[in-house]
């Protein structure tokens, strides 16, 4: 059954023991960012909750946090699945979407607020790098759109930053939906209509961070993810439609050509994004349900939440993607210390020499922004062992014969090692970058492996308590 809301979705959490509340009062200035960053530091994966802190100074609404990427596990459950079958979960509903349905009326529209009502800083939008940003920042934004072409929408998650009233700046990289749709609108001299969704069913979280084709509507996609079609009602101010059972929606513009001054913000590189003349978004309305429940994702310096649900949700599509292309993949893996976006690990069973590039190439296709070093590996190579991945490279890899650098490819804007600190980020020169394939699968006949034959090591587990071990 799918989740009817993140309110249900939050009891499943807590029944499975993944839910912390904080009762304790919590300052959204410094202290909420600061002890979701303890968290990530000091509790394992394995055992990390998500975060509910009930008590927000200056605020009577609780904000919520890691409740999708807080772990592998958490993800899985905002999918209702356990972790192995994510990706079933993704490749299903991209297979089968199924698109949301129109209703009169919903949860969402339980308080309109427009005109002087609207107002952003009613709400405890966290600072998330306390000290280095300049103010709170909406981190889980689903940012709808609409094509103004095909009409079809597409939700995206961008970071917003609250600077007045009713005025925020909005960072869109230009190969998002959302910056197509404005670049669409400015060139015949429009406006652009947005709607910020805040805490709808956890499927539309997930669909907002993942790379789905833009001829797919994004909330099909959440519809297929949760088995049903998502209800949606239609914005007060707007042209869109958002999810009925949010939390908040933010209703604005952007105006044609309108730019503000945003960021620096900490970004998932692990370092403060620079700040540029980014979209300016205009508030129009702000509808919200009773004693609403604001939603937060913790990025930053990975692990982070937001490295999580890339690792997770980058996955299986390229997975699937290269799949796809005839390739006997196996695995795909987006380690989180290479901020779930620069490193890429394949492993695969070559059919031919050469084919490694195929996947390397694939990949680039794919998504130009992720991928500044993509290393492939032959099938019996276990890709989330680094060790592994490691011997692989020092012991199948020939340098002049097996790397293969392909300069000036689409950055991903944010690598702060493209051009020094203070480089605003619309500036050009961040967005050319090189990338390297590195093809680590065996290229001809190897002596056996240096391992005691597989009948002594038997052998030994099998009367493994008789030489004094546990
Ligand atoms: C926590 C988090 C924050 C993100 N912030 C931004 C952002 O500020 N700007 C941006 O362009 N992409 C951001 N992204 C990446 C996009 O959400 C992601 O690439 C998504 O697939 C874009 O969807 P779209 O192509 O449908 O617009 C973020 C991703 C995560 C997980």
């Amino acid at each position: 059954m799918p989740y009817r809301d993140m309110r249900e979705y939050l009891g499943v959490l807590e029944r499975a023991g993944k839910l912390k509340r904080i009762t304790r009062e919590v300052d959204r200035d410094w202290e909420l960012a600061a002890v979701t960053r303890t968290v990530f530091q000091k509790i394992p994966e394995a055992v990390r909750p998500a975060l509910l802190f009930e008590r927000v100074k200056g605020f009577d609404i609780p904000v919520a946090v890691g409740i999708l990427g807080g772990s592998g596990a958490i993800y899985a459950l905002a999918l209702e699945t356990e972790e192995e079958r994510v990706w079933e979960r993704w490749r299903d509903a991209q297979a089968h979407p199924i698109p949301p349905v129109l209703v009169p009326d919903g949860p969402c529209k339980e308080h309109v607020l427009k005109g002087e009502e609207a107002d952003l800083r009613a709400f405890p939008h966290p600072v998330w790098t306390p000290g280095r940003d300049p103010s709170p920042y909406i981190t889980a934004a689903c940012v709808c759109t609409r094509d103004p072409e095909t009409g079809q929408q597409n939700v995206g998650t961008y970071r917003v930053q609250i600077q007045e009233k009713d005025q925020a700046g909005i960072y869109i990289n230009v190969t998002h939906g959302g910056a197509r749709h404005i670049s669409k609108n400015e060139a015949a001299g429009r406006p652009t209509e947005l709607a910020i969704v805040l805490g709808a069913d956890p499927v539309v979280g997930l669909v907002g961070v993942s790379t789905v084709s833009p001829s797919t509507d994004e909330l099909a996609v959440a519809g297929g993810l949760r088995g049903a079609p998502l209800e949606v009602v239609k914005g007060e101010t707007v042209d869109l439609e958002v999810p009925a059972s949010a939390e908040i929606v933010i209703e604005g513009i952007v105006p044609c050509g309108g730019r503000r001054w945003e960021g620096p913000f900490g970004e998932f590189t692990g370092y403060m994004g620079p700040a540029g003349d980014n979209y300016q978004f205009q508030v129009t309305g702000i509808t919200h349900r009773d004693r609403p429940i604001y939603h937060g994702y913790m990025s930053q310096m990975p692990p982070s939440e937001s490295s999580c649900m890339r690792r997770v949700g980058f996955e299986a599509p390229l997975r699937h993607h290269l799949r796809g292309l005839g390739l006997q993949v196996r695995d795909v893996h987006y380690p989180e210390s290479g901020c779930a976006a620069y490193i890429i690990l394949i492993s695969m069973k070559k059919r031919f020499e050469g084919e490694p590039k195929q996947a390397i190439w694939g990949t680039w296709a794919f998504d130009p922004r992720h991928g500044k070093i993509v290393i492939v590996v032959d099938e019996d190579i276990d890709i989330r062992d680094p060790f592994a991945v490691d011997w692989a490279l020092s012991v199948h890899m020939q340098p002049h014969r097996d790397i293969h650098i392909e300069p000036d490819t689409p950055s991903a804007p944010l690598d702060p090692s493209i051009v020094p600190a203070g480089v605003a980020h619309h500036e050009r020169s961040r967005m050319l970058s090189s990338k390297v394939g590195i093809d680590a699968t065996r290229k001809h006949a190897y002596p056996e492996v240096a391992l005691p034959a597989r009948e002594y090591l038997d052998r030994v587990w099998q009367q493994w308590r008789e030489y004094g071990f546990d």
